[in-house]
């Protein structure tokens, strides 16, 4: 029996590769047979999980603090090595940020990268010369995007801007035959992760979240295992909607 989940022959770019939830969906969409081309900031995390992976991965340096930068990485690795099936938007910051230091200037520090990057890799992706019928996109949301936290007006935000800005754009691209989603964890045990476990620590209100997330902590692995359903062809009834892979933590 052909397997339900196959990636092979398309060309996937996921951003955000170097570590965490992009890295685990670069090494899951290779074993089901993508050529992956991972891109972030850090070359060395880059190189490292390209050589995990072997021959079905490259890597591109990318820095999304500059958006505008996304159309060159693309172009030149399209000219190089074809246009794209897939394309996965991993990166993000998680920055904590009380509200009276959201500046504009830091909630556009924040957007640039968590959410600016997002549609300016879609809108690039969406010119025909660089993909191929049937392209599926993925964005990693987050439960953020329907909770409130304390220090996260920029982050949450960021996060249902994704979802909302996927759901139009997904309808405007639908006649080119483009799917857009996004996945939206909760807790995941990445360098993110790490970064605010002191923080939740101290948060009962984080610690009361934490509890409703009642399977527990995910690993990068169970998020990236529905990222690479929806870019297969199993998928291909899906667009505009974003799944939660969250412990059961939106359902209490
Ligand atoms: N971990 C969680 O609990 C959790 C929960 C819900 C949602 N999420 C979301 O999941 C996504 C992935 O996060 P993660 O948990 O896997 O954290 P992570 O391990 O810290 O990964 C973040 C990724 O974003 C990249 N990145 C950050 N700033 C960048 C920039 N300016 N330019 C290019 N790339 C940049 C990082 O690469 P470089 O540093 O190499 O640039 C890294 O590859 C994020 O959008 C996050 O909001 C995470």
């Amino acid at each position: 029996m052909e397997p339900i989940v196959d990636l092979q022959g398309k060309r996937i770019l996921i951003v955000g590769a170097s570590s965490g939830i992009g890295r685990a969906v670069a090494v899951l969409a290779a074993e089901v047979g993508a050529q992956c081309v991972l891109a972030a900031r850090n070359e060395e995390k880059l190189a490292a999980v390209c050589r995990e992976i072997g021959e079905r991965a490259c890597y591109r340096r990318m820095d999304l603090s500059h958006p505008e930068c996304v159309e060159a990485v693309i172009e030149e690795t399209v000219e190089e090595s074809g246009p794209f099936d897939g394309a996965v938007y991993s990166a993000g910051v998680g920055t904590t940020l009380p509200l009276k230091n959201t500046t504009y200037a830091k909630i556009k520090e924040i957007l640039d990268v968590n959410f600016f990057g997002y549609v300016e890799m879609i809108r690039v992706l969406s010119k025909k010369k660089y993909h191929n019928s049937g392209l599926s996109i993925v964005g990693i949301s987050s439960a953020a995007s329907l909770f409130g936290s304390k220090g996260k007006t920029a982050y949450c935000a960021s996060k249902a801007a994704m979802d909302a800005a996927s759901r139009s754009m997904a309808v405007e691209l639908g006649e080119k035959h483009i799917r857009i989603n996004t996945v939206r964890p909760s807790w995941v045990k990445t360098e993110m992760y790490e970064s605010w476990k002191e923080q939740l620590a101290m948060s009962e209100y984080a610690q009361s979240r934490m509890k409703r997330q009642y399977l527990g902590i995910a690993e990068p692995e169970d998020i990236a295992n529905a990222v690479v359903f929806l870019l297969s062809d199993a998928a291909k009834h899906m667009t505009g909607t974003s799944v939660s892979v969250d412990g059961g933590s939106t359902s209490c």
